[in-house]
């Protein structure tokens, strides 16, 4: 009897213990990935440990530098929404006279946004990561809100299914009516749109909200920028524009995308990228507006983030960048000074 029941306790105990390697093995791999996306996308700044001046990229970047992510005093009065908001987020153009920024609202340039580089599951598994730098681990529920938003989307789906069906029977009765209306006048009689445009709106919005369901699903697991192709810009302006351009493009460069916390012109500027000194020589507008709006199309490991420019707002860093025709430096010279 006491053996039996040892036995089984052994069993559970087992088993708890295979439940907790798999949990365990679970939690592991989000925590690898985390620190394998943070080694890619964010220690040249912040530094291996989170540390100040420990990124290679932290000396050279505007001010203010990157913070640190290993004071806990700090980092621990931010929920796990809130670091997650801040790395998935819309840039803000910070210019005087741009946009709307709230009081605590988040809104430095040169920490780049990765909402539309990587998917809602990999930038949780950064979150992850950052929280151990200072000694803390993520409360949030992932696999929650994996399961909210797959309901969601089956929720959307079903309203979207009746609004179709509600149109389509108001649409069959409308039709049905004006064809009993021409035998009964032995002539043509045009259906009553009409009588069903409220049931077509209606099928509208529910496709609208359908497709968001279905796009926020889809970027919990793939990354938004996935076979997305930017389409060939049309890049001409009246000459006149063109220097209009080129000035709100230098703005945005540096008050809204931080563009200047990875690339150098002249002395200022991040070391991540190439120095864009001499980008109005080397490098195609066309190009230039499409890898801006979509790297990871072009290069998908490269570290530059795609940062959301709108159409209007890369063309004008376009227009910009093409303005940046610094001489070619002098060669090397072995001479000694005269
Ligand atoms: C180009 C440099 C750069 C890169 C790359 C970068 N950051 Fe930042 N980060 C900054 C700067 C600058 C700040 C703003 C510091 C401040 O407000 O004092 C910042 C701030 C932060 C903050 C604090 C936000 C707050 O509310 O104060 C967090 C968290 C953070 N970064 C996480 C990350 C993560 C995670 C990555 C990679 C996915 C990353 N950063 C990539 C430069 C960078
Ligand atoms: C987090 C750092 C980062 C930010 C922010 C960033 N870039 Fe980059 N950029 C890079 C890196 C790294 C490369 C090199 C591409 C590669 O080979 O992976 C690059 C490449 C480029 C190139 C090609 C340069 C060449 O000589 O081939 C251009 C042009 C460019 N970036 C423009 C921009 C513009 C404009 C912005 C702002 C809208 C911007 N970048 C923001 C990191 C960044």
């Amino acid at each position: 009897m006491k053996a039996a029941r040892l036995q089984v306790m052994g069993a559970v105990a087992g088993l708890i213990g295979i439940w907790a390697l798999v949990a365990g093995g679970c939690a592991s791999e989000q925590q690898r990935k985390g620190q394998e996306l943070y080694a890619h996308y964010c220690l040249h700044c912040h530094g291996e440990h989170g540390r100040q001046n420990e990124g290679f990229n932290w000396s050279s970047m505007p001010d203010p530098k990157p913070k640190d992510l290993s004071n806990k005093s700090e980092m621990g009065t931010f929920k796990d929404e809130e670091i997650f908001n801040t790395i998935s987020r819309d840039m803000k153009d910070t210019s005087p006279g741009g946009d709307k920024i709230g009081d605590d609202e988040f809104a430095v340039p040169t920490m780049p946004t990765f909402k539309y580089t990587l998917s809602e599951d990999e930038i949780w598994a950064i979150v992850g990561y950052v929280r151990t730098l200072h000694g803390m681990k993520l409360e949030f529920k992932v696999e929650e809100r994996k399961k909210e938003l797959a309901d969601a989307l089956q929720a959307a789906q079903a309203k979207f299914d009746q609004a179709k069906q509600t149109y389509e029977a108001a649409e069959k009765k409308a039709s049905d009516e004006a064809e009993k209306k021409s035998e009964a006048l032995k002539k043509d009689v045009d259906v009553d749109e009409a009588s069903y445009a409220k049931e077509q709106a209606a099928m509208a919005l529910a496709k609208k909200d359908l497709d968001a369901a279905q796009l926020a699903a889809n970027n919990f697991s793939t990354r938004p920028g996935k076979g997305v192709n930017v389409a060939r810009p049309d890049l001409t302006v009246k000459p006149e524009q063109a220097a209009q351009l080129a000035e709100a493009g230098k703005k945005l460069y540096s008050n809204k995308y931080g563009c200047n916390g990875c690339h150098s012109v002249g002395e200022e500027g991040g070391k991540v990228g190439p120095a864009l000194d001499r980008a109005g020589f080397r490098l195609n507008g066309t190009w230039v507006y499409r890898w801006v709006k979509n790297p990871q199309a072009m290069k998908p490991e490269t570290r530059m983030p795609a940062l959301g420019l709108s159409d209007a707002d890369a063309k004008a860093v376009v227009m910009y960048l093409g303005t940046l025709r610094a001489a070619k430096p002098e060669p090397p010279s072995n001479k000694p000074a005269s």
